[in-house]
């Protein structure tokens, strides 16, 4: 709304590849969730509900002129929802350190929003009246955000849109669905930067080779999914025929929005494919 009313035209006019920084309305962001980071960061994602787009924008006219960061307006977020949008926030996290856009400004807040995530999104989910947990929680989400703002997210996001656009999955939920299968299919471009985020995420220590703190990465990812009820694309509903007919426009499209681009393992349509149709097995 704001880009809109300083600058005119139409959103799509706006998408991603265009880096957007025409003047526009001051904007006061106060975040309601520790998740999305939207309130540090120079990009949105506005859908495009003439084909289900889910529509990357860019640039410094995203960027807030204000945040208000207060854990308190989280305390009533229901389970579910504090556990999808806490994902996304420790994804964003993850992306960020090992984005092939990363530098050491972004994996410092980075690494510091995973120590603040990833202890305390079970303790938040389990009981949302957790003040401390919150607490960290909403610090944890602002730093990843600015840490992809400044890094970019990478295979995860690109893939996540199109099923959260074409199935109305909420984002958080996708990512997470994506979030093991993307890492273990990364880990061999960039296994050191992967065991750096075991060990801030507290599930692997400097006793642990790179190679054990990956596999101890990938344990957590699945049991978080485990622990926070993380359903299937099928377990949520999703028809499987819908989905494998759609799986090569998804990929399509998460390729044109650059993010798979970012990924330290750049995946070709038929990997992202193979991604895909992994998450029925
Ligand atoms: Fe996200």
């Amino acid at each position: 709304m704001s880009v809109l009313a300083g600058a005119g035209g139409k959103m799509r006019d706006y998408c991603f590849p265009r880096i957007v920084s025409e003047p526009v309305i001051p904007l006061i962001a106060v975040p309601t969730t520790a998740g999305t980071g939207s309130e540090v960061t120079r990009f949105t994602i506005i859908t495009d509900a003439r084909n289900d787009e889910k529509m990357l924008c860019v640039g410094p006219s995203f960027m807030p002129t204000a945040a208000l960061v207060d854990p308190e307006l989280t305390h009533s977020l229901p389970t579910r929802m504090t556990a999808d949008t806490g994902i996304d926030a420790l994804t964003h996290a993850i992306e960020s350190y090992v984005s092939r856009k990363g530098n050491p400004f972004s994996d410092y807040n980075a690494l510091e929003a995973m120590r603040l995530i990833a202890p305390n999104l079970r303790r938040v989910c389990k009981n949302g009246g957790d003040t401390q947990a919150r607490a960290d929680m909403m610090l944890g989400a602002t730093l990843a955000g600015i840490a992809f703002s400044n890094a970019s997210v990478a295979l995860v996001h690109g893939m996540s849109r199109p099923i959260g656009a074409l199935f109305h999955v909420p984002h958080g939920l996708s990512n997470a669905m994506l979030l093991p299968s993307v890492t273990a299919f990364s880990i061999p471009a960039a296994s050191a930067r992967y065991a750096d985020c075991a060990r801030a995420m507290g599930v692997a220590d400097i006793t642990d080779g790179d190679q054990d703190a990956c596999q101890k990465l990938l344990e957590e990812l699945h049991a978080l999914n485990a622990d926070l009820d993380v359903p299937t694309p099928e377990a949520f509903g999703i028809a499987k025929e819908a989905f494998f007919s759609a799986m090569h426009t998804m990929a399509n499209q998460a390729m044109a929005s650059g993010s798979p681009g970012n990924n330290p393992r750049i995946p070709s349509i038929e990997e992202m494919i193979g991604i895909y149709s992994g998450l029925w097995e």
